[in-house]
Order: structure tokens, then sequence, then C-alpha cells
């Protein structure tokens, strides 16, 4: 009896211990396939040909989940993050919203993740990243650029640029058959000849490196040499992009180790005008860098010996304005990207009055490419747009498709006496000379004595604007020339006052002493 209890409690004993084996083993088990530490790789081939990568950096204590995601273009924190080993979720501050974090969440299945996240103002994006290694992701290392010098300035750009750019309507949909066509449109309606002249290829042209390191275009631009021939046949010029970092904005081949090499591939093809665009370089280079980075292209442009107009694009990071000229810079970036709304345009355009200082010519302050006639504003929006970058001796590059635009944003583009503000050679930029709440005037000196004036209402309902002749140091009567209306007001006394749209503009030049214009 005792000894058949024995056995029995031996053999519940053993039982016991496989269990707790079992459920240990079960148990790690689990708990390491659910631990989110480490590397995860997204890699995703576009039809171009093109490999773009996002890297996920975990780390999991507990339920707590922090870290960072690697995107092309640089690299964010996440916030708020947290697990229950089944599933995760996470925020990330945007740099185009400080407001809306973007939002990120997903399932663990072994080592694979999926996710889904939704950035302010788009839809949701679904993707796979799987288990990588350590290293992934990591830049390469930094390469020290040349002791600070001043480039020389290549003569080009004495009024501000004007042309079209693909990224605000085409982005990664930009070829070589648009090109052609777009050269086609602007070189037959009337755009090259108000002054549209470069045409420019912004980022996801760029192909792979041939064992020479060279520079390759990918498969929507068979020939980059024949196209700048092309473009050169219809009287325009021909503008590229790229990027001091090892990736640009897209996840494309940039610059970085290559800067010489690229540049003269560039004058080799015939290109007129390089967009250089930080992205990666931000991940290699600290903001006190930048100067001498954008110098080494400065340098590689100015040694190539063809004037190619250099534009620089660092969003207004550590003041471009006060460096742009001595790195050889024709232009630079103020601001993040503009947006097709409202609200971008808002913001980023009546920011731009501090900056008069540094717009001259052959240097301007570039508040980013015109978004008249894509879709997300209306005319009156659009007008304000055209007039506020005209007063701000701003480049006009259009950046919409312009084989299928409207008669009214055709007007808009080719209203030849906004252009020829824009095009003052004087180069001066406008200030803001007053601001009632949502109502501003902004004025700019003219080489002919006269001013050009915008009265604006920012505000959400019809405004009455009054421009007073003392607050723009103007003594005499004058004539008033409405540069929308095409017509003109003579001999104007002390004020001038309109009823001026919600989110719109009156432009108008003020002639004094009194010229009678026809
Ligand atoms: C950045 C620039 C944009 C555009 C994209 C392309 O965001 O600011 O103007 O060139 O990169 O990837």
């Amino acid at each position: 009896m005792v000894r058949f209890s024995n056995r029995r409690l031996t053999a519940t004993l053993i039982c016991f211990l496989l269990l707790w084996l079992f459920l240990a083993v079960g148990f790690s088990s689990t708990a390491s396939a659910a631990d989110l530490t480490g590397r995860w790789l997204h890699e995703e081939n576009t039809a171009d040909g093109n490999t773009t990568q996002i890297v996920l950096v975990f780390q999991q204590t507990g339920s707590q989940l922090t870290g960072k995601i690697i995107f092309s273009w640089g690299e964010l924190k996440i916030s708020n993050g947290s697990t229950d080993g089944k599933t995760f979720h996470f925020d990330l501050m945007t740099p185009a919203d400080d407001k809306n974090p973007a939002k990120y969440q997903g399932s663990i299945q072994g080592d694979e993740l999926q996710i889904s996240s939704r950035w302010p103002g788009n839809n949701n994006t679904e993707y796979t990243a799987r288990r990588t290694s350590n290293d992934m992701g990591e830049p390469p290392a930094r390469i020290e650029p040349p002791a600070l010098h001043p480039v020389p300035y290549n003569g080009l750009a004495a009024t501000p640029p004007m042309g079209w750019n693909s990224w605000n309507h085409f982005e990664g949909k930009v070829s070589d058959a648009v090109v052609r066509e777009i050269a086609d449109t602007m070189a037959s309606n009337g755009m090259r000849d108000a002054g549209y002249v470069y045409i420019n290829i912004d980022d996801t042209w760029e192909g792979k490196r041939d064992e020479a390191g060279n520079i390759r275009p990918n498969n929507k631009f068979p020939d980059l040499k024949a196209l700048a021939d092309y473009v050169h046949s219809k009287g325009m010029k021909l503008g590229i992009y790229s990027s001091p970092g090892p990736k640009t904005c897209g996840g494309y081949e940039g610059s970085y180790g290559h800067e010489e090499q690229d540049a003269r591939t560039y004058a080799q093809w015939g290109i007129d005008y390089l967009k250089y665009d930080w992205c990666s370089a931000g991940r290699i280079y600290r903001n006190t860098d930048l100067q001498a980075v954008y110098q080494k292209m400065g340098d590689a442009l100015h040694a190539t010996g063809r004037p190619i107009v250099y534009r620089l694009c660092e969003y207004g990071m550590d003041d471009p304005w006060k460096w742009g000229p001595s790195v050889g810079a024709n232009l630079w970036r103020t601001t993040g990207d503009i947006t097709d709304h409202w609200s971008a345009l808002d913001y980023t355009g009546f920011a731009q009055s501090d900056l008069a200082p540094f717009a001259a010519p052959g240097h301007w302050n570039d508040p980013d490419m015109l978004e008249v006639g894509n879709g997300g504003m209306t005319d009156d929006e659009y007008r304000t747009h055209m007039s506020l970058w005209a007063l701000l001796a701003a480049p006009l590059l259009a950046g919409n498709d312009v084989r299928t635009m409207s008669a009214a944003t055709r007007e808009i583009l080719l209203n030849r006496e906004v252009i020829a503000i824009d095009q003052d050679p004087a180069g001066h930029q406008a200030k803001r000379i007053s601001k009632q709440g949502d109502v501003e005037v902004w004025a700019r000196p003219l080489s002919d004595g006269s001013l050009a004036v915008g009265l604006f209402n920012r505000g959400p309902a019809d405004a009455d604007v009054t421009v007073r002749w003392s607050d723009l140091g103007v003594s005499k009567t004058s004539d008033v020339r409405d540069l929308w209306t095409h017509t003109t007001i003579e001999g104007v006394r002390d004020s001038y006052a309109r009823k001026v749209p919600r989110h719109g503009v009156v432009m108008i030049k003020i002639q004094t002493p009194r010229v009678v214009s026809k």
C-alpha cells in the first residue's frame, strides 16, 4: 500500500515536472516571439526599378515600446508606444504637423509585422516588415566636407527663375514622355514666351550607379542627354534633382560621395538647373555642417564650367539666406514643403516678410513651388498664391499638369502684369506694411519708382481693405493699376479701398508721380 502510494506519488511528481517543463518552454517561446526589441525591415519595389526601405527600430520594456522609424529622408522617434504581445501601436510626430501625430498600429506574427499607418491628411497605408540585422538602416560613415571658402557666383538667375517642376502634381509618375509633353505644351501655350523656361525633373528619376560609380537614370528616363537636347530644341532648359545624402527624400540614389562625378554627369547631359535636397544628409551631418556640405556641390557645379542654376532645398534650417550666396547658390528654400491647401499657403507665404533684405539679383528666397491649378484651392486662393509669390520675388515654378489646365489656371499663371512684378530687375522683395486682424497690405518697390502692392484678406469672409498712401511713403496723387482686372484708375488721392474676397487679393501698382497707363 505504502509502496503503491510512493509509486503513485512519484508518477504524479513526474507528471507535474513534465507539465511544468512543457508550460515553461511553451511560455518562454511565446514571450520571445512577442518581444519586439530589434530591427524590422519593410522593402518595396517600385515599377521604375527602385527599392525603398523603412526600418523600424524597437525597444520593448514590459508592455512599453520605444524606438524610432528610419525613412529614406531621416528618422522619427516613436511616442506613446505599447504592446500586449500580439498587437502594438505608437505615434510619430511628423515634421509636417506638430499637433497631429501619425498613428501606427499592427500585429505580430512570429518574425513578421503587419503594420497599418495613417499620416495626418492621408489614407491608411498597410505594409509588412520582417526581422532584420541590427545594423540595417545605419547611415554610411561621415565624409568630412572641405573647409569653408567662397564659391564664385555663376552669373545666373538675375531675376527669379521661372519654369515648371514635376513634384507637386506628378511625384513618382514623372517620365521622359511627361517631360516632353510638358515642354511641347509650354512652348506653345504662351508659358515659355512669358518666361517659364526651366522644365525641372524632381525626385524619382534616379537609377543605380554603374561600375564606375556614374549615376544612371531609371527606366522612366531612357536617355537624359536626348531629353535635354529635346527640351533645348524647344527653346527651354532642363533641371534635375539630387541630395547630398546617400538617399533622396523619395528613397532614390543621392549624390553622397559622388558630388563631383554627378555634377560632371549633369553637365554632360546638358542640365541647366539643380535642386539639391537635404533629405538623408541629416542622418550623417548636423545643421552646423549645412553650409560646408552645400558648398561641396557648389564647387562641383562651378568646376564643370557649365552654367547650372543651383537651388538649395534644406527647408530653411540654419538660415540659408545668410550663407546661400557664398556656397554658389542662386536660391534657397525658406520653408518646409508646400501642399495644395489654403492652410499651407497661408502659413508659408505670409511668414516671409523678415527675409526681404536677403533677396537680390542672382540670389533668391524660395518659399517653394506653385500649387496653382492642382485643385486643392479656389481660384481666389490661387490668385493670392501667384500675387504673393510675385511680390516676394519668389521663383515661379508651376507645379500643375499644364497639359490639361483650365482657362482660369492658365490666366493666373500667364498674368503678364503680375509676372512683370516678380521679374522686376531691381529684385527687391516685398515687406508687410500693415496688418489688422486677417487683413494685410504688402508692398514691393519697383525699378521704375512705382510700387507693387497686395491687399490681402486671409480671413474666412469678404473684407474691406484700405491702403493709405502715408503708410507707403507716397505723398502724391497717383494712378492705380489693378493687375488682375487690367484697369487703371487715374488720380487717386491719399488712399485706396476695396472689398477683397475671403482668402483673396487685390493686387495693384501705384504709379507716382502720375503716369497715365494705357
Ligand atoms: C522633399 C522636397 C520636395 C520634393 C520631395 C521629393 O520633400 O522638399 O520639394 O523634392 O522631397 O522627394
